[in-house]
């Protein structure tokens, strides 16, 4: 089969490697019709993680099963599926407790929890960017489609990551209907939690970044851009809530947070929201944080590479804010946001800006990580594109 291979810093070709298959009595075998880029694979593509040189990306998928595995009891041949990005067994103490994200058994290192497909750091999988993707204990990961799943790939694909984690960004910021929520980051996360929070009826919700394409979308969700070239979104939201702050916020840029001329800081976003959230508010950071950042000490120093981030603990302690942090349990979200869609009020697929063939991937990758504008999200479609129009 043909797939996206990471070949080392900036290098993703696609080749021929060998095709997926079941190989547990549990695993289910599908065959990829939407698989997204996503911006946590820019981590590994700049070779910031210790993704290893050979390995297929690509967590975001959907598509149809081809086959089950002899154990498999309730997903069946030609249904369309979309997969959490987390893998996880459905059995163990963390699963049980709805936190899927740090599955136990599906890592072969006992003392790590967390297993995710073409990840880094997150077990041995195989990506989605490919004809065709293997899903261990598929009756427990597969989410099923209904029948107009064909035709609104665009929308259900965003179930698998950034939907979910969009909000549950919101959920650990507590957003309540009339909330004021400032979001950092407008790329497809941002975006995500922007529209979560106003889909859970915040009042007021501002999205800052420096992509003026990405303010735009948030603008046309209903959001309140802010230009971090020229606004300060401390003084922004200040102003606008008598010098007391926004409700809550969420942090959706992540360790490679940068200024205007891009030096890397992690601490940057999330010191915003600090700075930012009243007294008793609460912080959503689904931005992705690394205990160790390999090759992060030319740009951040030997510190932040080793995950050790100068945030403001002191104003946030004095402030009495609550911190939420970690990957999204994307099972405990993605069935109500399916219905949400399948009941015609949620369209997360307005973030997409290219649909594209799995061979277009490498110039994909290009253009995303450059942050090239009008490449907010892109779908690749590794069989074809007939199937998938809307
Ligand atoms: N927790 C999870 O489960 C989970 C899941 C998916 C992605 N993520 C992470 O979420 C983060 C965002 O993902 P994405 O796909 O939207 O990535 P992205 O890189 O496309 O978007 C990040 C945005 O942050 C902006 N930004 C950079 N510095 C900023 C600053 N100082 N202030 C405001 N904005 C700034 C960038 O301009 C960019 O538009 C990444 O760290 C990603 O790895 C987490
Ligand atoms: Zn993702
Ligand atoms: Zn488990």
């Amino acid at each position: 089969m043909k797939a996206a291979v990471y070949e080392g810093p900036r290098t993703v070709a696609v080749k021929d490697v060998p095709d997926a298959k079941i190989e547990h009595p549990c695993d289910i075998l599908v065959k990829i019709t939407s698989t997204n880029i996503c911006g946590s694979d820019l981590h590994m593509y700049e070779g910031r993680t210790s993704f290893e040189p050979g390995r297929v990306m690509g967590h975001e998928n959907l598509g149809r099963v081809v086959e089950v595995g002899s154990a498999v009891r309730k997903v069946q041949v030609g249904e369309y599926v979309v997969l959490p990005f987390n893998i996880a067994c459905g059995f163990c103490k963390d699963c049980e407790r709805g936190l899927t994200n740090f599955c136990l058994t599906m890592r072969p290192e006992r003392s790590k929890g967390g297993a995710a497909y073409g990840y880094a750091d997150m077990g041995p999988y195989q990506g989605g960017q490919a004809e065709l993707l293997r899903v261990p204990y598929g009756d427990f990961n597969a989410l099923r489609l209904g029948e107009d799943a064909v035709e609104r790939q665009l929308d259900y694909v965003m179930l698998s990551d950034i939907f979910p984690t969009g909000y549950h960004a919101t959920e650990m910021a507590g957003v309540k209907p009339g909330d004021q929520t400032l979001v950092m980051g407008a790329g497809p996360i941002g975006l995500m939690a922007a529209y979560s929070a106003i889909l859970r009826g915040a009042g007021r919700v501002w999205v800052a970044d420096r992509h003026r394409d990405r303010l735009r979308v948030a603008e046309e969700i209903g959001a309140i851009p802010i230009d971090i070239n020229k606004e300060d979104p401390v003084e922004v939201v200040k102003e606008a809530t008598f010098g007391l702050g926004a409700d809550n916020g969420c942090e959706c840029v992540g360790y490679q947070a940068h200024d205007a001329e891009g030096h890397e800081d992690a601490s940057l976003a999330l010191n915003v929201l600090i700075d930012a959230i009243r007294f008793g508010g609460q912080i959503g950071v689904v931005g992705v944080f690394l205990p160790r950042d390999p090759g992060g000490a030319e740009a951040q120093g030997e510190l932040a590479a080793r995950g050790k981030i100068p945030i403001d603990f002191g104003l946030l302690w004095s402030k009495g804010h609550r911190l939420g942090t970690g990957q999204a349990p994307v099972k405990r979200y993605n069935r109500a946001l399916r219905d949400l869609i399948a009941g015609g009020k949620a369209e997360p697929g307005f973030v997409v800006t290219q649909e594209l063939k799995l061979d277009e991937a490498p110039m994909a990758y290009e253009h995303f990580d450059a942050r090239d504008d009008g490449w907010i999200k892109v779908v690749l479609h590794p069989n074809g594109t007939s199937e998938t129009r809307r």
